[in-house]
């Protein structure tokens, strides 16, 4: 008998909760203590101190960086920017009339197209497809981002960093400094976090030894779900519902009564304050002041409903504000538009799905559960003409 597969007993784990499939080295969810580390690096102290283009380099090649190693790997990041033609065409034929999270699949998987080695897949192949592929999340989203708005493709421009690149090819002009480094901050936060189910099905996807344009693709598809990647957008949609602060208290009860789950709290994992959602709400804080009074509103929201959701479900059933709550306020003083929330997350994660599919390769298992079959066996069949 393979081990694990009991067919008589077997052992059933709903959701994969709790189950371990592999080793790794990249990042450490401590959802007991609230603590995040990539590559043994606390979110903090990454938050505080690195760059986007240096936590890539850290995921993907598993070191920080020396000074040149950065710059010539920010050389190659700028390289890849542009999208190619067709694939602009795909963009602006379809924003308008699908969720700009297909778009982006739709985008993402035509890549290998318009890429004269898509299928070599030594490891350095699969290296300057990962940077390729952390270049083009940013200009296809900002691509989508400027059709949806009704506006032309702005090429990129190599004199910025990925953030403020990614804010000036949206809005075609050069963006405030403050708002390229809470960008910058926020595609950090998001940039990993371990076996999650977008990872997760990057991973099913590559473990057949598919290529990386079609895992990443995978991870799109799955990240785009609203109990996944697909909640700040839905939370912000939640805080619009709510329309005014007085009004959250009574709107989460009402909710909590019909047994339906408030976007942007609980997690699988953390049981306690996701850590990234601690961070971002320092950044939230100063948005209480800010001049927009959508912002000051949706900001004042989100607090209530933190207050209020720590004291009815935090200490009793673990439910504590997570990663999304507070994105929707924060993207919102940047001029992002909810549409592009989820996005803008993939824009964030790819560096987190390549450096898992690069580790998973070198020591590939193709990835096939089991299911237990608990329907009926040996049927007769009966011909069409005489089924009743
Ligand atoms: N609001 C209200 N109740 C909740 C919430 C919530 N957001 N999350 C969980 N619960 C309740 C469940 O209804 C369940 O109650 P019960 O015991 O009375 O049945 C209990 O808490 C335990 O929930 P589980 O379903 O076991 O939690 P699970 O680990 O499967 O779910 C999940 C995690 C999917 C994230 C869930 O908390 C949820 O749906 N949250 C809202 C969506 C969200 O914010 N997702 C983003 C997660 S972060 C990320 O992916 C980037």
């Amino acid at each position: 008998m393979i081990v694990g597969m009991d067919v008589v007993n077997p052992n059933i784990v709903p959701g994969l909760q709790g189950v371990y499939f592999t080793e790794s080295k990249i990042s450490d969810v401590d959802g007991t203590n609230g603590k995040l580390y990539y590559r043994g690096y606390s979110i903090e102290s990454l938050a505080k101190d690195s760059t986007f283009e240096e936590v890539c380099y850290l995921l993907i090649e598993g070191k920080l960086p020396t000074a040149k190693e950065l710059k010539n790997f920010d050389t190659r990041l700028k390289g890849e920017r542009e999208i190619p033609e067709p694939v602009l065409s795909i963009i602006n034929g379809m924003t308008g009339k699908a969720h700009p999270m297909d778009v982006l699949r739709t985008a993402v998987s035509a890549l290998p197209a318009y890429d004269r080695k898509a299928y070599a897949d030594s490891r350095e192949d699969n290296l300057r497809k990962s940077i390729a592929l952390v270049s083009k999340f940013g200009s296809i989203t900002a691509a989508i981002g400027r059709r949806m708005s009704g506006k032309g493709y702005v090429k990129p421009d190599p004199s910025l960093t990925h953030a403020a690149n990614f804010l000036y090819m949206l809005k075609g002009k050069a963006p405030d400094p403050n708002d390229a480094k809470i960008l910058d901050l926020m595609l950090i936060l998001h940039a990993e976090h371990s076996s999650n189910a977008s990872t997760f099905s990057t991973l099913v996807t590559g473990s057949t030894l598919s290529d990386i344009y079609a895992a990443v693709t995978a991870g799109v598809a799955t990240l785009k779900g609203p109990l996944h990647g697909g909640a700040d957008e839905a939370a912000l949609k939640m805080m619009r519902e709510i329309g005014r602060p007085e009004n959250t208290e009574r709107y989460i009860n009402d909710a909590l009564g019909k047994k339906e789950r408030i976007m942007g709290f609980g997690h699988r994992v953390y049981r306690t304050y996701d850590p990234r959602a601690r961070i971002i709400r320092s950044t939230l804080e100063k948005l209480q002041n800010h001049s927009s009074p959508e912002v000051r509103n949706l900001t004042a929201i989100a607090l209530r409903e933190e207050k209020m959701m720590i004291e009815k479900l935090g200490k009793t059933k673990g439910i504590w504000p997570n990663v999304d709550l507070f994105s929707g306020p924060v993207y919102t003083s940047i001029g992002i538009e909810p549409d592009l929330f989820t996005p803008l997350f993939a824009v964030s994660r790819i560096p987190g799905w390549c450096a898992h599919l690069l580790e998973y390769w070198e020591h590939d298992r193709l990835l096939r559960p089991l299911e237990s079959y608990t329907g009926p066996l040996d049927i007769k069949y009966v011909p069409i003409g005489k089924r009743r």
